[in-house]
């Protein structure tokens, strides 16, 4: 069951820091439940929107809502890692705007089957692309004690990585763990109820194998390089995270494109092809208004980050 419940963070930011033009060519990374396309459509009648997204339940509401709207769009279903490679199949190699507005959707996170949420109980799957093979089961009941503290500690900064992987080992050898509920009744028996109770390991435990399941990380930095060579000049790129981890990718990737090359700093004459390829239209990332967190506090955590080819 998909529900019309996303409600798309920091919309009217992510539409101004896009700039767009009515004949421009716009890539949306993460359609989701089409807020941000919709408004995208609305503004290109002479451009094209292509879309991607992971997850069909999203594809399927969002390919009617904006069928409502006009018929110059594509959407892919496919990670955006894969970007580059999808865009050009469709003999697009120039955009003049791309946004990411990472991580899941709302109907992912409530939709308790899909296994997103340590709050409901359902088979462990975290999988924003139903076809994928791996879930998070697989994960817990299959790697080693060492790469499940790795993941913790790498994607969910947990102190007590080790005492959770170390919980979660034993716990398997007695009986497979297939619900996210065992998996929180194993945390909370690793950790002890006062630290459970007082951090919530849970929660980044959660995020962590979330990560690893769809390679999220791994995604923003494939998708971004090739997003920026990918600009024409004077197009925008609008990124919007909602933890750390995403939040740093994005900046170092927005740094390393923005910044002379450290051998030529300070050089009279630098070779055109080691100038920087983009500038940072916002030095610090711009964050959600004190209104918007009261209406939609999923937006809380949420920062935006916009540069622009030159
Ligand atoms: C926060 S929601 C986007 C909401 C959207 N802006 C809207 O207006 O409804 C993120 C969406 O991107 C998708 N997604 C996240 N990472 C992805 C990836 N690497 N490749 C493809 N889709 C991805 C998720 O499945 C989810 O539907």
């Amino acid at each position: 069951m998909v529900s019309n419940m996303h409600y798309a963070v920091m919309k009217k930011e992510a539409i101004e820091a896009l700039n767009i033009k009515e004949d421009g060519i716009y890539v949306d990374a993460t359609l989701g439940y089409a807020g941000d396309s919709s408004e995208i459509l609305k503004r290109i009648k002479k451009g094209y929107l292509f879309a991607f997204d992971a997850d069909t339940d999203a594809i399927q509401y969002s390919h009617h809502q904006l069928m409502n709207i006009a018929s110059n769009f594509t959407i892919i279903h496919a990670n955006f890692s894969d970007l580059k490679e999808e865009l050009t199949k469709h003999n697009c190699n120039l955009v003049d705007g791309f946004l990411f507005d990472l991580g899941l959707s709302s109907p992912e996170i409530d939709n308790k089957e899909r296994g997103f949420s340590f709050m409901n109980d359902a088979p462990l799957d975290m999988r924003m692309n139903k076809e994928a093979k791996v879930t998070a089961q697989d994960i817990v009941n299959t790697y080693s004690e060492e790469q499940l503290t790795k993941i913790f500690y790498e994607y969910g900064e947990e102190s007590n990585s080790s005492k959770i992987a170390h919980g979660i080992i034993s716990a398997r050898r007695k009986k497979a763990i297939i619900t996210t509920l065992e998996l929180v009744e194993i945390i909370k028996n690793s950790v002890g109820a006062n630290y459970f109770f007082k951090h919530h390991p849970e929660r980044v435990i959660f995020q962590a194998l979330r990560i690893e399941v769809n390679h999220e990380l791994d995604a923003i930095k494939k998708a971004l390089p090739d997003a920026i060579k990918m600009l024409k000049k004077g197009g925008r790129i609008c990124v919007i995270t909602f933890h750390s981890l995403e939040d740093r990718i994005v900046k170092n990737i927005f740094r390393e494109y923005s910044e002379v090359d450290p051998i030529f700093k300070g050089m009279p004459d630098i070779p055109k092809e080691y100038e920087p390829l983009i500038k940072l239209v916002n030095k610090k990332p711009l964050l959600p208004s004190e209104e918007e967190i009261n209406e939609n506090p999923r937006s809380k955590s949420a920062k935006m980050r916009i540069i622009e080819r030159i």
